[in-house]
């Protein structure tokens, strides 16, 4: 197979050695084109050595065989890594201002891009939409892996690791990989909002969440191609267009909700608020002021764990629990028994959820507000993934990486 190897000008160059490496020594022939600024990272000279084929990234190099068409042409498959922002933006534009961006837009056959960056220009709008962009017009952008980056900080933006660039690469030409959008096919279910407990027919035990991050998580899950089903308790924000809306009152009523819809979603993110307590008795009648009588006594009773409830029936119908992907949140302080992240280390422990997204919270944190910070936990026990911006930004941080852990595992049906 003859394909076209794009390098970007980002760090991880260095990396794509071995990805041409896994080419070649796969028997394909491989024409690695870098950009300019790749170049200040990986030398022409490595390429060539490793590739056996001549290297270049001119228009103007070898005219006569007008390279940009023939190999944009005869090219089986392009794979761009790393694609970083500029990369992407330059193809999601049609710029043509060197072989290689040329050669994309003469390309007749699969491409894969497969991008590395700063969380910060991955999660930018920007870069968003044009991996958007590039998604809709057929071309494959793989989600990039979580972890360490090139300075101390970390989140989405690696270079998916070599070997897994090869796998997509392949299954891309095989048309077994449908990388149009991270969720594509997948059914997420996601509680959101309060949910309020009564205690008669006018009053009631509720709490201050606003539903603004179930309801953000909501739409990125929708942009990443899922159908979402958005289980809503009580929120201060309208539910988003093009999602179901199962409207809930008590927990409940989300358990029962949140159960019947887990039976088929292959994400469950428990982002709700849930009373853990409720009143023991509801009086059919509004409790009355009564001078004569003693003040009431309100005796609650523990609601049951719905998220601990989806990880023990999902873990029953499946052993080893792999078919479905179930995320909670935790709200969490620290104190004289240890800081958020122990609190929440010991949480994701107790759920046995796969992610657990942690925010620290005062009562002036989070809940109503339009930013939030938070860190995710895997049980896999792969390092802590920090997010923070608005909840959106947040969101589409948290679908990112549920996206990317789906699509690491094993397919799912
Ligand atoms: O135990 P805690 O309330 O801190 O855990 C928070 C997580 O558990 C959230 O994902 C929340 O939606 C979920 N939860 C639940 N059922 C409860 C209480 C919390 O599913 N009764």
């Amino acid at each position: 197979m003859r394909i076209v190897l794009g390098v970007g000008g980002g760090i991880a160059a260095y990396k794509v050695a071995s990805l041409l490496r896994l080419f070649t020594e796969a028997g394909h022939d491989v024409t690695v084109i870098p950009t300019e600024a790749s170049t200040r990272f990986v030398g022409t000279a490595t390429w060539e050595a490793l590739s056996g084929n001549p290297v270049s990234n001119s228009v103007f190099d070898d005219v006569h065989q007008v390279n940009h068409v023939r190999l944009g042409h005869e090219a089986d498959l392009i794979v761009i890594a790393p694609a970083t922002a500029d990369l992407l933006a330059k193809a999601a534009t049609g710029q043509a201002g060197d072989l290689l961006t040329n050669t994309l837009l003469m390309a007749r056959g699969p491409v894969l891009f497969a991008p590395a960056m700063h969380t910060e220009m991955w999660q930018h709008p920007a870069t968003q939409a044009n991996v958007e962009t590039l998604r809709s017009r057929g071309s494959a952008v793989l989600e990039p892996a979580s972890g360490r980056l090139t300075g101390a900080d970390s989140g989405p933006g690696r270079l998916p690791e070599p070997d897994a660039i090869f796998d997509a690469a392949m299954a891309l030409v095989d048309g077994q990989a449908d990388f149009q959008l991270p969720l594509a096919g997948r059914i997420v279910t996601i509680s959101a909002g309060g949910t309020r407990e009564p205690l008669d027919p006018v009053r009631f035990l509720g709490n201050r969440s606003s539903g603004k991050q179930g309801v953000a998580l909501a739409v990125a899950a929708r942009n990443a191609g899922a159908t979402v089903r958005l289980l809503a308790a009580h929120m201060d924000v309208p539910p988003p267009s093009g999602v179901e809306v199962v409207p809930v009152e008590t927990a409940l009523q989300l358990r029962e909700a949140a159960l019947a819809a887990a039976a088929d979603s292959d994400v469950v993110i428990m982002s709700a608020a849930v009373a853990d307590f409720r009143p023991a008795a509801v009086s059919d009648t509004k409790i009355k002021k009564r001078d004569d009588r003693d003040d009431p006594v309100i005796t609650l009773v523990r609601n049951p764990d719905i998220l601990h409830e989806l990880v023990e029936r999902r873990n029953s119908a499946a052993p080893g629990g792999r078919q479905q992907l179930i995320v909670g949140f935790a709200a969490e302080t620290g104190d004289s028994d240890g800081d958020v992240l122990a609190h929440a280390r010991a949480k994701l422990q107790r759920k046995g959820c796969d992610l657990l997204v942690v925010n620290h919270v005062g009562t002036d944190k989070v809940f109503g507000q339009d930013t939030n910070s938070v860190v995710i936990l895997a049980r896999s026990g792969s390092e802590p993934q920090e997010a923070s911006g608005t909840k959106t930004e947040v969101s589409a941080a948290v679908i990112s990486r549920i996206g990317h852990e789906l699509n690491s595992v094993s397919p799912r049906a």
